[in-house]
């Protein structure tokens, strides 16, 4: 989006009449000042200046423009608050800046599929039972409208009857997992008899659903939508989007295994949990949590499946970067059994006193159980904690070699002499920065060309795989760079930074935009880029066949024909080097 478009935006969007929506304001000589949305406060200091447009807190320092402002608080990209923003001041924007919403019609079924379902548990006799039920587990009424629940009534083909009434495609339907089809060609609804969980996607729209049986002889306790072009398990969390304002108020996320700790923590007053949904986590879901936070609390079961499938959360969530810790809930209990049993007070304490970080939950996890005199365990528990303080702080493995030599009865020194891997000392920037070569020079070169113009991002990702990048910062950037176009016209560096964790964040910060080639906005040439590409591509080869010839000389006198023949086309690929499209 163009800087006077951004301008012009931001002029006419009256920041008193949009910080008002959200905030309550009472005035202070030409200010007007409110609690800040963005922290937790009981003093306000969110000031809002009607002269100069803007609203910032000076406690924290989250606010700025309009535009800042509204993407802040609705956790939506700088473009799509822009958008929205210019909507509603009547400015007319581009044709191809429009993005069209790609899942309407879907999205529609869905809502009107959710709307079937809250209908039936308030309105139906067989739904009457299951308030009962809901009663029983102290889920009141409040509770029911914010979560949506529903109820899927038994009688087979009701919800295919109303949708087909209303003139939704069959196909669509089935699509979307509501709908089945039989062997005899007739068509059922996918849900039976069941308390409905409706699942949204990080904008709010529900894109699948989950169902409790009440049965006690059913043997599937849920069953869930099936994955659908908007329905990814491994890229969605239960209850993230309508928890994102108290996430982001109290700069920390809860998560939880089920839905039923969701919904009762937030009955207890914790309103920022979110879940899983029944599947291990997944580096997508960490990203999720990373967009909104930057904390987040594990608060699985208390059972043994809860500590394992802690301990595998912790693995993919640190290489986020996030600041993770760990509540460990006391006799087996789920979140919910605890509410149930002890009452939410009891419930809060517990985020006092059973709060773990990573390693020590993880110590403690890997002690659990073991018999210290017996050589197996001591192997199993010895492994566990070397491997957990491998690329720890240096002050973190002082703390867990030294726990671990008690725990062993042995001195310190034998295992400060095992050898784990040392750690990779950074360069400092300068020599960083000197050492680059004419090939590093090219990546960072076609990096710069894929932030400016998405039409530069397509030509490269079509000459260059990922793995042609031999810096690895620059290869995931690549990447993402390339994700961000797909559902952007244009990058705006400030949203797209927002994304990346700290490292390739740090990366381009540091090096490239610190460059006179960015700083002086030089526009670049497509034969420009595509020479560029070439010097990556050659440099990439020459890489591979180093890496070739060196396994097949170790292989001796059975090299793999495979790499035989890779070797052949790689040095063949050298030669031809003008690859063009
Ligand atoms: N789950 C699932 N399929 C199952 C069992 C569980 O998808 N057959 C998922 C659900 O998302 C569920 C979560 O795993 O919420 C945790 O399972 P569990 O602890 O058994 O369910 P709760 O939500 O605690 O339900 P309840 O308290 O009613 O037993
Ligand atoms: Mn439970």
């Amino acid at each position: 989006m163009e800087e006077k478009l951004i301008q012009e935006i931001n002029e006419k969007t009256p920041i008193l009449d949009l910080v008002s929506e959200f905030v309550s304001l009472s005035k202070r000589g030409k200010n007007y000042m409110g609690l800040c949305p963005f922290h937790q406060e009981k003093t306000p200091s969110f000031s809002v200046s009607p002269e100069k447009n803007i609203a910032k807190c000076m406690s924290c320092g989250e606010g700025g423009t309009p535009i800042n402002f509204y993407r802040k608080i609705k956790n939506i990209s700088f473009e799509e608050a822009a958008q929205e923003l210019a909507q509603r001041a009547g400015i007319q924007i581009k044709q191809v800046n429009v993005k069209k919403e790609p899942f309407e019609k879907e999205f529609k079924l869905m809502e009107e599929v959710t709307n079937f379902y809250q209908f039936n548990l308030k309105h139906s006799e067989k739904g009457h039972d299951v308030l009962d039920y809901l009663v029983k587990r102290e889920v009141n009424d409040k509770l029911i409208d914010h979560f949506r629940l529903g109820y899927a009534p038994p009688f087979g083909n009701t919800l295919y009857q109303l949708l087909k009434d209303k003139g939704y495609e069959t196909t669509d339907m089935i699509k979307l997992g509501v709908v089945k089809q039989s062997d005899d060609g007739s068509y059922y609804d996918l849900f039976s008899d069941r308390l409905i969980f409706p699942i949204t996607n990080p904008k709010g729209n529900v894109v699948g659903f989950s169902g409790r049986t009440l049965n006690k002889n059913e043997n599937a306790k849920y069953i869930n939508s099936p994955e659908s072009v908007i329905f990814k398990k491994g890229s969605l969390l239960y209850h993230l989007f309508e928890a994102s304002s108290a996430i982001r108020k109290s700069k920390q996320a809860i998560l939880y295994e089920g839905f039923f700790d969701v919904i009762s923590s937030f009955g207890a007053g914790i309103e920022n949990g979110i879940a899983s949904m029944g599947t291990a986590l997944t580096k997508d879901h960490a990203k999720l949590i990373k967009n909104m936070t930057s904390s987040l609390v594990i608060a699985y079961d208390g059972d043994s499946a809860g500590l394992k499938a802690s301990e595998q959360a912790i693995s993919i969530l640190e290489k986020e970067g996030l600041k993770i810790e760990v509540l460990t809930i006391p006799e087996k209990m789920d979140p919910d059994d605890f509410i149930k049993a002890y009452g939410p007070e009891q419930y809060e304490n517990l985020f006092a006193e059973f709060l773990k970080d990573p390693y020590q939950f993880r110590y403690a996890y890997y002690k659990m159980g073991k018999n210290l005199q017996n050589a197996n365990d001591i192997q199993a528990f010895k492994l566990n904690v070397m491997k957990m303080i491998e690329y720890a702080d240096i002050s973190i493995r002082a703390i867990y070699i030294k726990k671990l030599a008690d725990d062993l009865g042995i001195p310190i020194e034998e295992l400060s002499q095992t050898k784990t891997k040392p750690q990779p000392k950074p360069l400092p920037k300068s020599d960083r920065k000197m050492m680059i070569d004419r090939h590093t020079r090219a990546e960072y070169y076609l990096i710069f060309a894929m932030l400016r113009d998405k039409k530069h991002a397509k030509t490269i990702q079509k000459q260059l795989k990922r793995t042609d990048f031999a810096d690895h910062v620059a290869s995931s950037i690549r990447s993402k760079i390339v994700d961000y176009y797909d559902d952007h016209e244009f990058l705006v560096l400030e949203d797209f930074l927002d994304t990346l964790p700290q490292e390739e964040r740090a990366f381009l910060e540091d090096i490239i935009l610190n460059d006179w080639f960015w700083k002086i906005k030089v526009e670049m040439q497509d034969i420009e880029i595509l020479d560029y590409a070439k010097l990556v591509k050659e440099a990439s080869l020459k890489r591979r066949l180093q890496y070739l010839n060196e396994k097949i000389k170790l292989s001796g006198d059975h090299p793999k024909e495979k790499d035989l023949n890779e070797r052949d086309q790689v040095i063949k690929d050298l030669k031809h080097k003008p690859r063009e499209v």
